[in-house]
């Protein structure tokens, strides 16, 4: 059923429903295989309603399942309010809303304008001629002086971000790939457009949007842009569109947005987000990307230390101890297994999975579980390039040869950054293809799922289990108050190895500690331990060590 206006649905309190969720997101490629061909579908989804049920969450995110041809799997959209074929019907859809209502779970979608596919048929209109109506649709530009791109602005994938046309004899703009060219946001006709279309979507019963690369959608083409670099995100006079996107689209509803929204400086994240903000929240990069070289190249890291993890962490959430709301997360269909980027390898394993999970889910905000980190699945191993699927890694790979790199090393390098880490089959059992397909899966699943699969849910000690009883704390425990709405304040603020923090009330106070090292290391505690709510091993009410990747969540004496 369609969402109530927020003026009928909540007028005495300020508090969201969304505060007190937590969401989990789908890449449906990649989640179950219900028609044997290979490839995730809808029905796939529908049929694992009940697992997700048993997790504990209360929203699924669903990246793209809309009409495209699949350029960067489903984020180049050709027709949104269709369904892809690989992945069912617009009835699947529908069914889908229908079931997880009746589970008591609401649906978020992938909401993808920054761009559309280069087949969408905006896009094949506008790209007629000159004249065209729609033509303004989409960013054209002339040829240089010299007849070659407007100017030196880089995609985000590689190469230029301009593709040139004959036919029209002018360049269009792709902030990602050259067919996903961008929408012009400069054109009311098509914000109009899109704003329909969210509406249909509402009017669809979903209750709120992930909404991809949303701060690219404001170009200045001053003398900045001559500038030679990546396209730049959230420049000036975004925050124009924002309002009116907000305003027309998200605002008279009672919904959950959640922005990708790179560019967005501590200092405006408050005003981007919660209540008054244009979105519900907004995915921050710096705990994520503290490993990413210049430029966003993979194959040049950048050494990273636990005091700039904590920092990251800490910065966002000091803010939003006044104002605004965060979305917490550690991985996505574009990151690598957080097990594989944070952990040692010879210390990768239930133990510091649920480290982990325990350091970023009691955080003030709302958690996100990536489908497989409950059950700790890690990166996969890329036996050639031919192995990668995702256009940025192919891009990646090629740029690292050029710059000098052997095979051998771009393949290492690339292969710990890639986007296909988080796309391989999700581990359902240790069957063939581990239980994802009969058929053989789009892209290869992780060798290691014979250990790392949803049989051993059940197992107490599992890293299921454990994502349980973190959400049981978060949503169903006598600390659920404060977990969800407690100050935050950081604590150990300089001890190199361990992360810790505080969640206060009037009534409560919790800490978490985390030791994110493979190794015992010591710890002065700076105050008193009523009780241990929940530990990863065996910490006790008078620790003054951990063991290595031990954590736990304690109740302080107040
Ligand atoms: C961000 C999405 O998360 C990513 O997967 C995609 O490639 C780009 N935006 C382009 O839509």
């Amino acid at each position: 059923m369609a969402q109530q206006p927020i003026a009928e649905a909540f007028t005495t309190t300020k508090r969201s429903w969304w505060e007190k969720s937590i969401v989990y997101q789908i890449y449906p490629k990649s989640f179950y295989d219900s028609n044997q061909d290979g490839i995730g579908d809808l029905q796939g989804v529908i049929q694992k309603l009940d697992y997700l049920q048993e997790i504990g969450i209360d929203v699924i995110w669903l990246s793209p399942v809309y009409t495209s041809p699949m350029d960067d799997n489903g984020y180049d959209i050709s027709d949104y309010q269709g369904i892809a074929e690989e992945f069912g019907t617009m009835e699947d859809m529908e069914q889908l809303i229908a079931e997880a209502d009746r589970r008591g779970m609401k649906l978020i979608m992938d909401l993808v304008v920054n761009h559309t596919s280069d087949e969408h048929p905006w896009f094949a209109e506008s790209r007629t001629n000159k004249l065209h109506p729609q033509r303004d649709w989409y960013i054209w530009k002339d040829r240089n002086e010299n007849g070659g791109p407007p100017n030196q602005w880089q995609s985000v994938f590689g190469g230029s971000c301009w593709e040139y046309e004959p036919v029209t004899d002018q360049y269009y703009m792709h902030t990602f790939s050259k067919k996903q060219p961008d929408l012009n946001w400069e054109n009311p006709q098509l914000r109009q457009a899109v704003y329909d279309m969210i509406h249909w979507w509402i009017e669809k019963g979903i209750a709120g949007f992930r909404v991809d690369a949303i701060t690219f959608i404001k170009k200045v083409f001053d003398a900045a842009g001559h500038e030679v670099g990546v396209v730049k995100a959230n420049q000036k006079g975004v925050q124009t569109f924002l309002t009116e996107l907000s305003n027309q689209s998200f605002r008279p509803y009672d919904l959950l947005t959640v922005a990708e929204a790179p560019g967005v400086t501590l200092e405006q994240l408050s005003s981007y987000v919660g209540e008054d903000g244009y979105f519900s929240m907004l995915f921050e990069f710096d705990h994520v990307d503290l490993d990413l070289g210049k430029d966003g190249l993979w194959f040049k890291p950048k050494k990273w230390e636990l005091s700039d993890f904590k920092k990251a962490i800490s910065n966002s959430q000091k803010i939003f101890n006044r104002q605004g709301w965060g979305a917490l997360y550690l991985e996505n269909h574009d990151q690598p297994r957080s097990l594989s980027k944070f952990i040692e390898p010879d210390g990768i394993g239930p133990v510091s999975a649920k480290m982990l999970a325990t350091v970023y889910f009691l955080l003030k905000g709302t958690p996100f579980i990536y489908q497989g980190q409950e059950l700790g699945m890690t990166n996969t191993a890329f036996a050639s390039v031919e192995s990668f699927n995702d256009l940025a890694s192919i891009d990646q790979y090629h740029s690292a040869l050029k710059e000098g790199f052997s095979e051998a090393d771009a393949l290492t390098a690339v292969g710990n950054r890639s986007r296909d880490n988080a796309r391989t089959p999700m581990q359902w059992n240790d069957t063939e293809n581990a239980g994802f397909s009969k058929e053989k899966p789009w892209l290869a699943v992780n060798d290691n799922y014979s250990v790392v699969n949803a049989e051993h849910r059940n197992d107490p000690e599992s890293v299921f289990s454990y994502y349980q009883q973190l959400i049981h704390l978060r949503k169903n425990s006598d600390y659920a108050d404060v977990l969800t709405y407690g100050q935050y304040e950081e604590v150990l603020e300089n001890h190199p190895d361990a992360i810790a923090y505080i969640r206060r009330d009037e009534t409560k106070s919790i800490a978490v500690i985390a030791n994110f090292k493979n190794k015992n290391v010591k710890i002065d505690l700076p105050f008193g331990v009523k009780n241990v709510i929940l530990t990863n091993d065996s910490v006790t009410e008078k620790f003054d060590a951990l063991k290595p990747y031990e954590c736990a969540v304690l109740e302080l004496l107040n």
